[in-house]
């Protein structure tokens, strides 16, 4: 494995920050305490998740008691999905949400539902129209993501609230990628259930928290110890929660000088990008500043993407969670782009630590990468 190689992929995952891996290791190695315990051990892992849970609701504006910790974003969605639908109802998903969306989703079918698929437009955006007349059925959820995984497309989701709102419909989002890009505040966003999950901003994997309207009507998926309000049985996984709790206090203090510097790291990248002749997708919207999606007529994504692995870059052909598939991303094809043009694209995230010379030396290697795969290409016709 080439550890040296530059990291463009931190909307798959990102690294532990030090900070973090320092406030979880006592739980790690010290302290043995199950939160439930009564004794002092336990009175102290109770406090630490305690305060992982005001820092998590403080860093999307939430009331600590509306945090219900998971142990992944997948598990936050699935719970809201599965647990606040109503059966024998309609479910609205967008067409370019996250499997762990879609798929649970998909799944209440057998219990009775029926699931319909919100459109978007070219530029990655919601199509208001769409989700009118969907709601025009009676329907008991509807989960529209804030940041799009690929593009980094954002959603107008308090507008998308009222719509769903005043069909008495819940609004769930799944905003696992715009936390600790953008500014993510819960009772602003007007939805009744949010997703977050802690590897995606430094924090460890292993844990994530579905932020809940306390009004809501919801079932847990698991039964057992009755922990999380009873919403999610199992002993707390005190030092991941512990790090999220950290990674969040983080985000507070560091968001907005992050923002700025993966913005002018992504105009230097897709300036030279264009000068390539990339076509990047949902650039017409407001995306997260650290993410670029984007294809070369006539190169495949996959290929492109071990070709740039070999040179030292680690990027993404879009979502890293569905990449065992060869189908042309399904949020591409949702925003109407070409399958041909859709099976090139390659994802940047970038982060915090990246920098001006990283993105000088890749456009270089991008360049000749492309020249000597299009020159393959031409040989093998
Ligand atoms: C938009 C979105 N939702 C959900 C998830 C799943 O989160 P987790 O990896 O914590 O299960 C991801 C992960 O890539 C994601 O990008």
């Amino acid at each position: 494995m080439n550890h040296s190689a530059t990291y463009f992929d931190h909307n798959a995952t990102t690294a532990l920050d030090s900070r973090v891996l320092q406030a979880m290791l006592p739980f790690l190695s010290k302290q043995p305490g199950n939160a439930t315990s009564r004794h002092s051990y336990g009175r102290a892992a109770r406090q630490a998740v305690d305060q992982a849970r005001a820092q998590v609701a403080e860093a999307v504006g939430a009331h600590p008691s509306q945090i219900i910790f998971t142990a992944s974003g997948t598990e936050a969605n699935n719970l809201a999905i599965q647990g606040m639908v109503e059966s024998n109802s309609q479910i609205l998903v967008s067409a370019i949400e996250h499997p762990a969306v879609t798929r649970p989703a998909l799944t209440m079918r057998q219990r009775g539902n029926s699931v319909a698929s919100i459109a978007v437009d070219a530029s990655g955006k919601l199509i208001d129209s769409s989700l009118q007349n969907l709601l025009s059925q009676p329907t008991s959820l509807v989960s529209v993501m804030l940041a799009n995984n690929e593009t980094g497309v954002i959603q107008n989701i308090a507008e998308i609230g009222e719509m769903v709102r005043s069909q008495g419909a819940y609004l769930h989002t799944d905003a696992v990628q715009a936390l600790g890009k953008i500014a993510v505040d819960f009772s602003a966003l007007n939805v009744h259930a949010m997703s977050l999950s802690s590897h995606k901003i430094k924090g460890p994997q292993g844990a994530g928290a579905l932020v809940l309207d306390k009004r809501v009507d919801i079932r847990p998926l698991l039964y057992g110890g009755g922990q999380e309000k009873g919403l999610r049985s199992g002993t707390e996984n005190v030092a991941a929660i512990v790090g999220f709790g950290q990674a969040c206090e983080l985000i507070k203090q560091e968001l907005s000088e992050q923002a700025l510097i993966v913005t002018q790291l992504r105009v230097q990248l897709e300036a030279g990008l264009k000068k390539l002749g990339a076509t990047i997708f949902g650039d017409q919207s407001e995306r997260l500043p650290n993410t670029s999606f984007f294809a070369f007529n006539e190169i495949d994504g996959e290929t492109l993407v071990v070709a740039l692995d070999r040179k030292g870059f680690a990027v993404a052909s879009g979502s890293a969670c569905s990449s065992d598939s060869t189908e042309p991303s399904h949020v591409l094809l949702a925003m109407g782009i070409a399958r041909d043009l859709a099976r090139g694209a390659i994802r940047i995230s970038l982060g915090g630590k990246n920098t001006a010379t990283q993105i000088e030396v890749f456009l270089t290697v991008l360049e000749n990468e492309l020249l000597r795969l299009k020159r393959l290409s031409a040989i093998a016709i």
